[in-house]
């Protein structure tokens, strides 16, 4: 073709857990614990709240920046939840998902050369975002402790062209969340520099072991503090498409016309059901969260059973276990488990260099389900025992 695309565009790849579940139809029966979405169905009241929206013709856009009243819902829910204030006016914006509020988040603040720190592994829709706008992503290798990052090893990987640090608790690979002491030792690092803090909680709502401590809560750090967040997880929402961004009115008020640009509004029936989610619906996490809990519970005592060296997570829905003692590498183990132990489970390398050695295992399955997965883990790291 003699038409030349963005070169920017041709670099990225489509995402490796993408890659890797297009492997999963070629083997049939396969039991599928790839899945980074709740299994549940969403709340009959918010689908209710959609069917009702569609029905009285609330199917037109709204304010750029989502219906006032789901941005007041927004506002409060955040008041009470984490003691968090933003205005709705002019410090909240409803996106189509998370994904579009990083997006439109990353394009309001980065600039060709900029640098964003990620600790990692990490969800791999962040990076390809950063790239697009012509800055680079330098990871924070966390796999060595905890899968937290380390204040010191942050610090000295902040440079003059340091625009942002990235930070996803609960994370999405690890399950890993951060407790308060934790987050002020970052503060400190934080508050030295000029850069934003770009926090995707979007796995908030599902902790296990806590409240759920917020980036957003150092009154110091406002002004740089962008939270992401959506209603995806929490309720079960993932098609619905409903997103929020947080931040001050000096950053929303540009980050309000690059959304503006690309989407004008959220989806109007679901900004509605999305009122009814955080209005009425607030107790629905705390539900599923048994369920996670119990699966939890049962995938991580059968991997220590099987010998399996795995950090016990304390949020989201996955389990991520080091496969490194059986001498292959992540992909090769993730295939072969599919193909010879018919379970498929995401490779750790889908999570960058720094998820090489792991597999991420998603509990977002009912418990049968994770039964025969783990019973056949089992299995298959029995014959590899056998050949080695
Ligand atoms: C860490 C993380 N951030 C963002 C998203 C995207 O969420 P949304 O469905 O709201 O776009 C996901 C989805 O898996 C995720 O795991």
């Amino acid at each position: 073709m003699s038409m030349k695309l963005n070169k920017r565009v041709e670099a990225i790849q489509i995402s490796g857990i993408r890659q890797f579940a297009n492997q999963i139809p070629s083997t049939p029966g396969a039991v599928n614990l790839t899945i980074g979405q709740p299994d549940f169905p969403t709340p009959e009241a918010v689908k209710q709240a959609g069917t009702e929206a569609i029905r009285n013709d609330q199917t037109s856009y709204t304010h750029n920046a989502g219906a006032m009243e789901l941005r007041q819902a927004v506002q409060s829910f955040f008041k009470d939840s984490y003691g968090l204030s933003y205005r709705a006016e002019d410090e909240i914006i409803v996106t189509n998902g998370a994904s579009e509020g990083l997006d439109s988040v990353f394009r309001t603040i980065l600039e060709e050369g900029d640098e964003v720190i990620l600790p990692a592994p990490t969800y791999p829709g962040y990076e390809p975002l950063v790239q697009l706008c012509g800055a680079k992503v330098v990871y924070l290798d966390t796999s060595e402790t905890g899968f937290k990052p380390d204040p010191q090893a942050l610090e000295e990987l902040i440079t003059e062209r340091t625009k942002a640090v990235l930070m996803n608790f609960p994370s999405n690979p690890t399950g890993v969340t951060m407790e308060m002491k934790e987050l002020d030792a970052l503060k400190t690092v934080f508050e030295r520099h000029d850069l934003f803090i770009v926090a995707d909680e979007i796995y908030s709502e599902n902790t296990f072991g806590g409240a759920h401590c917020t980036f957003a809560c150092f009154e110091s750090l406002r002004k740089k503090t962008i939270l992401v967040h959506g209603l995806s997880k929490s309720h079960s929402m993932t098609g619905w498409r409903i997103g929020f961004i947080l931040g001050p009115v000096e950053v929303m008020q540009h980050v309000l016309k690059v959304h503006q640009y690309n989407a004008i509004c959220a989806s109007t029936p679901s900004q509605y059901a999305a009122m009814e989610a955080l209005v009425n619906q607030r107790h629905v996490p705390a539900e599923m969260n048994k369920a996670y809990i119990e699966r939890r519970d049962f995938v991580y005592k059968r991997l220590t059973e099987m010998g399996i060296d795995v950090v016990m997570p304390t949020g989201a829905f996955y389990i991520f276990p080091s496969v490194k003692k059986f001498g292959l590498s992540s992909y090769d183990f993730a295939i072969r488990l599919l193909k010879e132990g018919g379970v498929a489970a995401v490779p750790g390398s889908a999570f960058t260099e720094y998820g090489e050695g792991f597999l991420r295992i998603s509990y977002a399955y009912s418990m049968p389900v994770l039964k025969q997965g783990m019973d056949r883990l089992e299995n298959f790291i029995s014959t590899l025992k056998l050949q080695a």
